[in-house]
């Protein structure tokens, strides 16, 4: 089980939307998919259509040790792709853990026993805008953090202060730490601007930044309103294809790390 961490404090950049088609996509070559909406706004839960009534628990009773992570799971319409719902209480953790000596590792216990079971192959949490105790709690959890970068003239600004946190959950939290990847979203061709930012980030991250560029598309932003994920919406539509070739290069990404390991 690989769990990867779709960060970034920068809001709106796409890191639900990509939590959400690159699930969907990773469950349609045949992976078994889990994905925990660690954010308060809950929009990952409302873009698989999965409204208030259908979220009984939530990752907040999860971290406050009153659920089981197991207990949480939802399914989603999309075969292969469980969700653990998230609800607006799950902004109070932050106060409600502050005296826990193992606060940050919450959620990584609680996962424990789904990695056990054996149930999933990959575990992707979509965060917060913020570098809070949600986002700290996610990357301590995880393998590997994936990084949307918006292809717009700030994309690169609070990267360094991203980096720097994901630094420091790898030194004191979480030494396996890795980035699996920076994933440009967004991106207009017919705005230079756009290509312009991608060069920069290409030049300053290398082979970091995946070759899969996820282009700026109307359906991809239409098809949350249907609490559906842009490749059961349209499958056909340019930025659900380009989520497929994204979750190629991760599952690809990954192998090579099983290799290096082994
Ligand atoms: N490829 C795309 N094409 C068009 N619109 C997109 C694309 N990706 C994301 N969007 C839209 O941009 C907005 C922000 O995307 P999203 O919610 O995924 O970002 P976020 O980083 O999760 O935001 P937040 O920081 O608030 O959690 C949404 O309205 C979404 O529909
Ligand atoms: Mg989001």
């Amino acid at each position: 089980m690989r769990v990867l961490v779709v960060a970034n404090q920068k809001g709106g950049v796409g890191k639900t939307t990509t939590a959400i088609n690159l699930g969907t996509a990773l469950a349609a070559v045949g992976e078994r998919v889990l994905l925990i909406d660690s954010d308060p706004q809950g929009n990952a839960s409302t873009g698989l259509g999965i409204g208030r009534a259908l979220r009984k628990h939530t990752l907040y009773d999860v971290l406050m040790g009153e659920k089981t992570l197991a207990e949480g799971v939802v399914k989603s319409s999309v075969p292969g792709l469980d969700v653990v719902p998230s609800d607006p209480d799950l902004s109070g953790v932050e106060m409600e853990l502050a005296q826990e000596a193992r606060r940050s590792y919450k959620l990584r216990d609680a996962l424990d026993a789904v990695r056990e079971a054996g149930t999933y192959s990959y575990v992707l949490i979509d965060c917060p805008p913020s570098l809070n105790l949600l986002t700290v709690n996610a990357m301590a959890a995880a393998d590997a953090v994936l990084v949307p970068l918006q292809c717009e003239f700030f994309a690169l600004e609070g990267l360094t202060q991203l980096m720097r946190t994901i630094d420091l959950v790898h030194t004191s939290l979480n030494p396996k730490l890795e980035i699996q990847g920076i994933v440009l979203t967004m991106f207009d061709r017919r705005n230079g601007l756009s290509a312009q930012v991608a060069n920069d980030v290409r030049n300053h991250f290398g082979e970091t930044v995946y070759q899969t560029v996820i282009p700026r598309n109307v359906r991809v932003s239409e098809a949350p309103s249907f609490g559906k994920p842009a490749l059961v919406y349209d499958l056909k539509c340019a930025g659900s294809q380009a989520y497929l070739r994204l979750a190629r290069e991760v599952v690809l990404r990954e192998r090579a790390r099983r290799k290096v390991a082994a």
